[in-house]
């Protein structure tokens, strides 16, 4: 396949390592997914490359997320928001999973694979088994012309460009992006009204913006880098919207720092897990503003109640009182995407707990940028 890249994008321009520049450039390349795409006249995205046509996205009565790693948790944020703004059943799985367990295919299910390379052996495996049972599978990618692009039906090209490191950042903005616009066409064929499709576009719009805004706390991020990676061991924690985002923080920080990071959902804190917590154990909380602030904060406080320390990634409304909680604060979008939002900073926390540590960023051990093969 012949892969058109500029010679620009090969350079480091300036930075010391790609997963650096990649990071910066997210708000240019969200801006990229985003062209073109958004519809104000009827509060919908516009997504030709679907092959979908309205009567067909009506009639899908769930749908099924399949990617690998850090694909995969972006496809839990893209369930979700599904679920949320169309109201259809969704969920993501590990494609390495799903090809192996005989899947059972629904002809009236939407089946979405979601890969930056396109190349992933296992994504590309789950695609022709899903095609081969008859089921209908559309594309969230970023290399056009990959394999996974060329074997599903339709799709939605990322354009994040170039992504050289192998811990993927800018990709998978994109993909949780990708997945508001698919969320925003589904949910306008069915109940989601005209004018919460704008309160969405409106919100997609000014997330380049706000992603600016988080980079541009790179430095106290990096401060708080320092002080988590001095810990052998972390949690990730986060509830509903939230989960899959300290699932990818997680990823991301063991993947470059080689820490040991464990993901939790909160809720799950208390049926297990939280004996294990003591000062030699942090923890990592996605403390957002919406419906379930209070509940995450009595988990915040639990957790420093058994002498553990908490790094908050939270919302400049969140009210913590009188617990003595570091905070990296995240603008505000729409509820429904602030995963998006609350992922970044967490790309910068690993990438300076790696930094600290003295690794090396862009070419972690015993990991390939994509995996080929069995
Ligand atoms: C991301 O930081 C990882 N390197 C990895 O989990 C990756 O997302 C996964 O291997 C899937 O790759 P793909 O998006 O190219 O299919």
């Amino acid at each position: 396949t012949e892969i058109d890249i500029d010679a620009e994008d090969l350079d480091l321009g300036g930075y010391p390592h790609y997963m650096a520049k990649e990071i910066q450039e997210q708000p240019e390349s969200v801006e990229r997914i985003i062209r073109g795409r958004l519809d104000d006249r009827f509060g919908v995205a516009r997504l030709d490359g679907l092959n979908l046509t309205p009567r067909e996205l009506r009639g899908f009565a769930r749908v099924k997320i399949l990617g690998c790693g850090s694909a995969y948790y972006v496809g839990q944020i893209g369930a979700t928001m599904i679920e949320e703004l169309a109201r259809i059943p969704a969920d993501a799985e590990a494609a390495s999973e799903f090809r192996y367990r005989n899947p059972i295919i629904e002809a009236d299910t939407l089946y979405i694979a979601v890969s930056q390379s396109g190349e992933t052996i296992d994504t590309a495996f789950a695609v022709e088994e899903i095609k081969r049972k008859g089921g209908r599978v559309v594309g969230l990618v970023n290399v056009v012309g990959s394999t996974i692009a060329r074997a599903c039906e339709g799709g939605v090209y990322l354009h994040a460009g170039p992504e050289i490191a192998v811990a993927s950042t800018k990709a998978l903005t994109n993909m949780a992006v990708g997945f508001a616009l698919i969320a925003l066409a589904l949910g306008r064929v069915r109940d989601l009204s005209n004018a919460d499709g704008q309160r969405i576009i409106d919100a997609v719009r000014a997330l380049p913006g706000q992603i600016k805004a988080i980079l541009d706390f790179e430095p106290e991020i990096a401060e708080h880098a320092k002080t988590v990676a001095a810990a052998k061991s972390l949690f990730f924690v986060g509830r509903v919207r939230g989960y899959p985002v300290a699932r990818e923080g997680a990823q991301k920080f063991k993947e470059i720092s080689y820490r040991h990071a464990e993901a939790y959902q909160t809720s799950e804190l208390k049926h297990g897990p939280l004996a294990l917590i003591d000062e030699a154990l942090p923890t990592v909380a996605v403390v957002p503003s919406d419906e379930l602030t209070e509940r995450n904060l009595a988990a915040v406080q639990q957790i420093k109640a058994r002498g553990g320390a908490v790094l908050a990634v939270t919302h400049a409304d969140v009210d913590f009182g009188e617990l003595d909680v570091p905070r990296i604060v995240v603008p505000k979008t729409e509820p429904e995407l602030d995963p998006i939002l609350l992922t970044i900073p967490l790309q910068l926390l690993a990438y300076h707990a790696a930094l600290t540590l003295g690794y090396d960023i862009d070419k972690p051990r015993n990991l390939a940028k994509s995996v080929t093969v069995e």
